[in-house]
């Protein structure tokens, strides 16, 4: 398969450093996982049963399966909340869900030419998905992930999205409430990453809002009026390939590039809660205080019976009594 060069990563007005790149068996790992912090994982065998995974042998056994596709009228796929699309919003999201078949989504790939609206295909696997897929489905390395699942007292897998990309799609910069464990299939992918404390140089919307837990910062062309703190943003980058997983710690932001290296991408995730509580430290992690914040949002928006209402409280709340360092 065709290897990626620097050439193909967008150029972005962002300082970056590099992610740490480590093999499964290197007994540093543990500690990574354990302290959420991102790490490229070299070995571990976590999907060597999908490697065959391209979409001639998808389309052969899951033809007729009913797969979520995202369609978009330029290359970024911005995520958005279909439940908090409110009759009072005027929004007008630049990419749609289009459910079809796997095989109306393999003709659609095939016949695509540029100037076409892209394609993004993100469906769960689940166990309706064909008996061949499942059978790759459960020879995964599940040894190796659940153990570090218990390592880190994650919480239970909720799910796997296997992601299909044409070349040069972009997921924009937003952050999950989960952990993330995120396999290459095919392609490369590259990664740039934010920790949550610099939630203020990157601006998500508000929680109220359908792109809730999404960047408003637009990387290609940055509103530094706007969003004067983008500069002040740092990420740390990384090129993912077949074989590799990258560990997404939870709440980190994180942009998604598909690169020219094949026609499409495709990668599988895997999604894991956080574990219970067990003993609050302080002072709190940056992750746990972006909880609290989302908590208090989302409890104006309750007690006040109106999300258009949080902003002004909260304003009222913190100008000239929050806002001097003197206080
Ligand atoms: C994720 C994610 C986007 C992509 O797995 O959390 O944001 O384009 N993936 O791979
Ligand atoms: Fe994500």
């Amino acid at each position: 398969m065709a290897e990626w060069n620097n050439s193909q990563l967008r150029k972005y007005n962002i300082k970056l450093g590099k992610i740490p790149v480590l093999q499964h068996d290197d007994p540093k790992l543990d500690s990574y996982l354990c302290n959420n912090k991102p790490v490229l994982i070299k070995g571990s065998q976590l999907i060597s049963s999908a490697l065959n995974w391209d979409i001639d042998y998808l389309q052969k056994h899951m033809s007729s399966i009913c797969c979520n596709v995202m369609i978009s009228s330029n290359h970024r796929f911005k995520y958005y909340d279909q439940k908090k699309i409110t009759p009072t919003l005027t929004f007008k999201p630049l990419s749609r869900p289009s459910p079809m078949t796997f095989s109306e989504f393999a003709d659609k790939m095939k016949k695509w030419k540029k100037g076409d609206p892209r394609l993004y295909m993100q469906q769960a696997l689940n166990n309706s998905i064909g008996h061949h897929i499942v059978r790759d489905f459960v020879m995964f390395n599940w040894d190796w992930v659940i153990s570090k699942q218990k390592i880190c007292k994650w919480g239970p897998l909720t799910s796997n999205l296997l992601l299909i990309s044409q070349e040069g799609n972009i997921t924009p910069c937003h952050y999950d409430e989960q952990q993330n464990m995120f396999a290459v299939v095919r392609g490369h992918k590259r990664f740039i990453l934010f920790p949550p404390s610099q939630f203020e140089c990157l601006y998500p919307h508000p929680v109220h809002h359908p792109y809730d837990r999404q960047s408003q910062v637009d990387f290609d062309n940055p509103d530094y009026i706007k969003f004067p703190k983008f500069k002040d943003a740092c990420g740390y980058e990384v090129v993912v390939g077949p074989k590799d997983v990258l560990y997404i710690p939870i709440y980190w932001f994180h942009h998604v590039e598909s690169l020219m290296s094949s026609s499409y991408t495709v990668s599988i995730n895997f999604w894991f809660k956080t574990g219970p509580i067990e003993k609050i430290e302080y002072p709190l992690q940056d992750y746990q205080k972006m909880t609290i914040m989302r908590n208090v949002e989302k409890m104006l928006g309750e007690a006040l019976h109106d999300p258009n209402e949080v902003g002004s409280i909260l304003r009222t709340i913190v100008v000239g009594r929050y806002t001097s360092d003197e206080n």
